[in-house]
């Protein structure tokens, strides 16, 4: 166990680089490994979670050689693939576990899934439903609809899906299916969640539509593909990631800090809104596009926060961000309420339960809700030990709360920081 003490700033100047976006990290390699030709990925994640994918492709034949800045993946077609004669290690990763699942499904071959005590304990029935539906036959070894899950490839046939969730990993896995199927795929999600695949399935080659409905929901459609063709990707900065810094430059007095090369989709950019709508001091600079995806450079100037509420559609677009929004909702000014985000739930922890906790432990006033918490704002936290529970997104959004709080705060299991932002702890210390 790694722990990390976090003292009081006086003040972050300067500019942060935010490593690759992680979701799109996990879908480079995974479109690159079942496309034709060699797909060229720059400003990769290399993050435990993208390894974990990175090593799962690698045990079925794709070839993957790591360069000082950019990764090639020698693609191996969408029948490619080959069994691994071992059970394929996810780690901590849903986003692996739930899209590697839906592509194995078309596979010609059966194989085993399985991770460490988090990821085997979260929900997979969720995947495990549609693509059963679609033909395939998964099966969850303990019988408690989680992983190890054992899937054995069938003939996919299309389906209409209408999802319970708002989960780009739920969509994601039966859009990857879909490829596989004999007739068009469609899922219909309650509202929209990020869509990077459906974006890199298109410049891959495949048919993909996306359908915004009155009400909010979203279906998004593909049609079985005969080949996917290697693609150069970009990776833009993880605003996930980003969201910790722009946090820490908003929360820290004297703070000013550019936040370099954000990505800015905006099914990911919910968390922007919140800071606007909090009263944030934030300038977009530097704006660019790229392979359907923006991205930008933050200019963030520290100031005083408001409370806010945060409900509805716009939580698939910052589910990931909502501890750090906690951590800054406990030094704004007023109430902070969130709502419809019973998935923080099922998260790395229950992130309603590991965020509240923590807070309390550094003198918030926080309910935890069925679906989300109320934070009271405007009192002075204090240092204390911070129980991460081995969650990345809880280190690093404590030891942003720690920049402000009195005395030394300490990260318990810090070293989970390296599953989604190798190098956090270093690049925070370069801003102080
Ligand atoms: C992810 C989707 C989100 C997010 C996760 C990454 C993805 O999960 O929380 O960290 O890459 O598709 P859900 O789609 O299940 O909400």
């Amino acid at each position: 166990m790694s722990v990390k003490s976090i003292y009081p700033s006086k003040g972050l100047k300067g500019e942060v680089n935010i490593p690759g976006d992680k979701s799109i990290s996990h879908r480079s390699i995974m479109l690159g490994s079942i496309a034709q030709g060699t797909t060229e990925i720059t400003h990769f994640l290399k993050g435990a979670d993208c390894v974990s994918t990175m090593n799962c492709f690698r045990k079925m034949g794709v070839e993957i050689v790591e360069k000082s800045d950019y990764i090639l993946v020698h693609g191996k077609g969408l029948w490619g693939l080959t069994s691994p004669d071992e059970v394929l290690d996810v780690g901590n990763s849903g986003t692996t576990t739930r899209l590697l699942s839906g592509i194995l499904s078309g596979q010609k071959f059966p194989c085993t899934l399985s991770g460490d005590e988090s990821l085997n304990s979260r929900p997979m029935a969720r995947i495990m439903t549609p693509l059963n539906n679609m033909g395939a036959d998964i099966k969850s070894l303990n019988h408690n609809n989680c992983a190890p899950l054992c899937i054995n490839p069938g003939t996919l046939h299309g389906i209409h899906y209408q999802s319970p969730v708002a989960s780009a990993q739920v969509k994601s896995a039966i859009l990857l299916a879909g490829l596989y199927a004999d007739s068009e795929t469609s899922v219909t999600e309650p509202a929209l969640s990020r869509n990077h695949t459906e974006l890199m399935l298109q410049n891959f080659g495949a048919y993909v539509t996306s359908t915004m409905h009155s009400d909010g929901s979203a279906t998004a459609q593909v049609e079985p593909a005969s080949e996917l063709y290697g693609q150069q990707i970009f990776v833009p900065g993880d605003i996930s990631s980003a969201a910790y810094f722009i946090a820490a430059g908003l929360l820290v007095p004297h703070s000013e800090i550019l936040v370099k090369n954000v990505g800015t989709n905006f099914t990911r950019a919910g968390f922007l809104k919140v800071c606007e709508a909090m009263g944030a001091s934030m300038t977009m600079l530097n704006k660019s596009f790229e392979g359907g995806e923006g991205r930008a450079d933050i200019l963030v100037k520290s100031g005083t926060l408001k409370g806010t509420t945060i409900e509805g559609d716009i939580i698939p677009t910052l589910i990931d961000e909502l501890p750090i929004i906690a951590v800054m909702a406990a030094y704004a000014e007023g109430t902070t309420v969130i709502k419809d985000a019973a998935e923080l739930k099922v998260k790395e922890t229950n992130r309603i339960d590991t965020v509240a906790e923590n807070l309390k432990a550094m003198g918030a006033f926080v309910t935890p809700t069925e679906d989300g918490m109320v934070i009271e704002g405007g009192t002075s936290l204090k240092g204390a030990h911070i129980k991460s529970y081995l969650d990345h997104r809880i280190a690093m959004s404590f030891a942003v709360a720690g920049l402000t709080a009195s005395g030394e705060t300490v990260i318990e299991d810090s070293q989970c920081v390296d599953v989604s932002f190798p190098g956090f702890f270093a690049s925070l210390e370069k801003l102080s």
